[in-house]
């Protein structure tokens, strides 16, 4: 008898910021899987090429052009994904990040932070977790079925220095998932499931700035981060496949609402 258990194979998977260093990981992993990925990214070069390497390993790839902060560009987005998948069972909020100049390092204070930069972090992570969830949630309420992966952080637990705009946008992701996970079961279907993912630390672009010299040595903000770390190292994104297989899967058919850190433990540790 096989194991269904963590089974996503043949399951269409819209994936928002997948031309990224860990929703990237992601699409592959799952079409090693079986899964069909739609690549959605407002870096199309970056997901076309993602999408040719699965298809040259046998994996079923589509990409697809979003800027997730317009929804009549993520409506588009989800009828060219549901045409080249045929169904999507999954999505995954992905795109995110944050950019230097809304974060408060010294000698930058906070009470100088600029308005645009401040909005810039929130409306990608928050509103370009928000639009999607409502187009292509709309679809699983039509459904009566779906998964709903959101992308948090550990800066959505507890404040991280210096990060104020993405700090407080993630925990709006957080909050938004607890938020969906009871709107979507309460007025559309008790077979529609919302979580969130927390990373814990993984050097990608949206944080090199901050934790890597230009020689490529650590910052003393990245030396603290591994000292809080008791696994003592930085994640491999390919370390929150496991995560995602599982809130994807049968294996979490009662799991909802729910923000898993895959950190190392960095969530745990009080520093003493
Ligand atoms: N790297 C980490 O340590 C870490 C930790 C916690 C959470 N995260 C979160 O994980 C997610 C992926 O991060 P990453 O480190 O892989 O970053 P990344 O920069 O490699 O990937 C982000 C992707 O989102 C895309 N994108 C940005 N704005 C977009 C928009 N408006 N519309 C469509 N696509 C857009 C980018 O083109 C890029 O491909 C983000 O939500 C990030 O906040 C990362």
């Amino acid at each position: 008898m096989t194991d269904r258990l963590f089974d996503v194979k043949d399951m269409g998977v819209a994936i928002t910021g997948g031309a990224g260093i860990l929703c990237g990981t992601m699409a592959k992993a799952l079409a090693a899987r079986g899964a069909k990925v739609a690549v959605i990214d407002f870096n199309l070069a970056g997901a076309e090429a993602l999408c040719k390497e699965i298809e040259s390993d046998g994996g079923v790839a589509t990409p697809v052009e979003c800027n997730v902060l317009e929804k009549d560009k993520v409506e588009a987005a989800f009828q060219s994904a549901l045409k080249s998948l045929g169904t999507i069972d999954v999505l995954i909020n992905g795109a995110g990040g944050n950019k230097k100049e809304a974060t408060c390092a010294p000698p930058t204070e906070f009470f100088d932070l600029p308005a645009d930069a401040i909005r810039w972090v929130f409306d990608l992570n928050c509103l370009g977790t928000i639009l999607p969830s409502q187009v292509f949630g709309k679809y699983m309420a039509g459904r009566s079925k779906g998964v709903i992966i959101n992308v948090s952080s550990m800066a959505a637990f507890r404040p991280l220095t210096n990060v104020i705009g993405y700090g407080a946008a993630k925990a709006a992701i957080s909050n938004f998932t607890q938020w969906l996970a009871v709107y979507m079961n309460q007025r559309h279907s008790k077979d529609i499931r919302v979580n969130a993912i927390a990373p814990g630390f993984f050097l990608t672009e949206q944080n090199r700035f901050l934790l890597t010299n230009e020689d490529g040595s650590m910052t003393p903000r990245g030396k603290l981060i591994l000292d809080h770390t008791p696994m003592g190292r930085y994640g491999q994104p390919e370390e929150l496949i496991g995560t995602l297989v599982w809130l994807m899967s049968e294996a979490g058919k009662f799991v909802n609402g729910i923000v898993v850190p895959v950190d190392g433990g960095f969530a745990a540790f009080s520093g003493v």
